[in-house]
């Protein structure tokens, strides 16, 4: 995976070891490291996508048990996709109709996997809803708004953005500031506008002097 340097002065302090009473951290973490053993890439996309998410939510001002919870959920929030096969998520060339479905099985799969541990319920909501636009064109409900829930509306623009600005094998990666233009773009669309301009503030203080 290419595309400019992870965090890109959005960082958030990696997750430090846990308390031992920390379970949902604890459990997180060995869920990551099962990622990272099954597929790299995913893990690295995902701890970008933590690192915003937790700006985003900062930047929202939400309460800071809410701001580790959308954290923790950014780390997990593709962790359905060890159930697609490693060939079809980093073939060469754009994945077929039949691959596509299968890719996007991965928000069920992932809530699948988290959603009999009660500490995690509100994270497997995330997890589940990240792929939902804000137009109600998404997947897998087709929920639209406040319907989808907040964490997962910030997941959504987090997640994207780090996919524009990360190679694929099949196309190269946009640079920030196209990235920037194409979440505006797709403002009330796929985003919502709310989360967007969020990032964009966070960006946009980030990269001053
Ligand atoms: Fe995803
Ligand atoms: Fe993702």
């Amino acid at each position: 995976m290419g595309g400019a340097p992870p965090g890109r002065g959005l960082d958030a302090p990696a997750l430090a070891p846990a308390p031992d009473n920390d379970m949902l951290a604890v459990v997180t973490r060995a869920f990551t490291s099962a990622l990272k053993t099954c597929d790299p890439h995913i893990f690295l996309h995902s701890d970008r996508v933590a690192r915003y998410a937790f700006q985003i939510a900062a930047e929202l001002q939400l309460p800071p048990p809410g701001q580790r919870e959308i954290y923790l959920a950014g780390l997990l929030h593709d962790l359905g996709k060890i159930g697609v096969a490693f060939r079809t998520l980093h073939k060469p060339d754009r994945p077929t109709p039949a691959e596509w479905e299968q890719i996007r099985q991965h928000p069920v799969l992932g809530f699948q996997i988290l959603k009999d541990f009660p500490e995690f319920a509100e994270i497997s909501i995330m997890v589940l809803y990240h792929h939902e636009w804000f137009n109600g064109q998404g997947y897998p409900d087709g929920l639209r708004g406040k319907q989808i829930p907040l964490g997962a509306r910030i997941l959504c623009v987090a997640d994207s953005f780090d996919a524009m600005t990360s190679e694929r094998p099949y196309r190269p990666a946009m640079s920030q500031m196209e990235a920037r233009h194409e979440l505006v773009a797709m403002a009330g669309k796929q985003f919502d506008p709310e989360v967007v301009d969020a990032l964009l503030r966070r960006l946009t203080t980030s990269m001053s002097p």
